[in-house]
């Protein structure tokens, strides 16, 4: 009896749902900077993620554009088509709030945003730090390069989840232009987290490689987010006598005390959230809930204007 090679069974794609951009727009002209009230170390953790996401969101487009003539199955092309429109959404979602909203309240945000850079059009380009990539790394260049948005995926799909479940905002009566915009994002990584990862595996990516990328990849990604955050709360009256920095234990501190409150996720859970992606069975298709995405999707403010005014411009055409 031959034995059942369950690898190959495994579909290129494992998205059960079309994956569309909805081109929403957000009004940040009455939105605070404690926009969790009286919670401004919670509320610049979180708008930290502004400015971490566009720089690394438009990178995914270059490279999934560079990715896509490689893609042999039809569904899978299709999915990573929609995953470029919606990153590419998030991106401008997020840029519209540095500018609109954190700029226009006096946040030096550039420090920060050029760091971003740095790393994604810098260390990560197809000709790293300028220089071209000899022809027979191409290919395995691209490829470490999707095995990290995959590692990325997963841990913007379990804050995606998070953002979801988090009932403690609305009961402190947070802003609701920025829930909506971290819900609409969160529910979007969820409808689109098998994506990245079956691009991977559908142009080779194996499972060492994969793990040993995430090893490196999860620290990176938490430290900068600490790192970014403490630099804007610096900027704070209420914290300037702190002087926030990674390696200070107090941002680490406030991380867990905030947590504690429900504003944050716990630390130590989110590194445990990350370790389903270490096993060589993980799945993305199990991590999350497309119906409970496709639940805030429907009642999400900016998603259903963007909707109405599509359906007014389809009427009218
Ligand atoms: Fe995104
Ligand atoms: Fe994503």
């Amino acid at each position: 009896m031959k034995s059942v090679n369950k690898a190959a069974q495994r579909p290129a794609s494992n998205t059960d749902v079309p994956l569309k951009q909805r081109n929403v727009k957000f009004d940040w002209s009455n939105t605070p900077l404690d926009w969790i009230p009286n919670e401004p170390y919670a509320s610049y953790f979180i708008n930290e993620i502004n400015l971490i996401l566009p720089a690394g969101e438009f990178w995914f487009c270059r490279l999934y554009n560079k990715a896509l003539p490689l893609v042999t199955d039809p569904k899978l092309r299709e999915d990573v088509r929609g995953f470029i429109k919606q990153e590419a959404m998030h991106a401008r979602g997020h840029s519209s709030a540095i500018e609109e909203y954190l700029a226009a309240r006096g946040i030096k945000t550039e420090r920060n945003q050029r760091l971003m850079k740095w790393l994604f059009e810098v260390v990560l380009d197809d000709q790293p730090f300028g220089r071209k990539m000899p022809v027979w790394m191409e290919k395995r260049w691209l490829l470490l390069r999707l095995g990290l948005v995959a590692t990325i995926e997963h841990m913007t799909c379990v804050l995606g989840m998070y953002a979801l479940q988090n009932r403690k905002w609305d009961e402190l009566n947070a802003d609701e232009v920025l829930l909506d915009l971290i819900r609409w994002h969160g529910a979007e990584e969820v409808e689109h987290r098998c994506v990245a990862f079956d691009l991977y595996k559908h142009l080779g990516g194996d499972y060492l490689s994969r793990y040993y990328l995430a090893a490196v990849v999860v620290p990176m990604i938490i430290g900068l987010w600490v790192d970014g955050a403490a630099h804007i709360a610096g900027q704070d009256p209420r914290f300037a006598s702190k002087k926030p920095a990674v390696y200070k234990p107090w941002v680490w501190v406030q991380w867990f005390k905030a947590s504690r409150k429900q504003l944050l996720p716990n630390p130590l859970w989110l590194v445990a959230q990350q370790l389903p992606y270490f096993s060589p069975w993980y799945d993305p298709s199990k991590e999350g809930s497309t119906q409970l995405a496709q639940d805030y999707l429907k009642q999400s403010p900016a998603a259903m204007a963007a909707s109405a005014i599509q359906a007014k411009m389809r009427a009218a055409a």
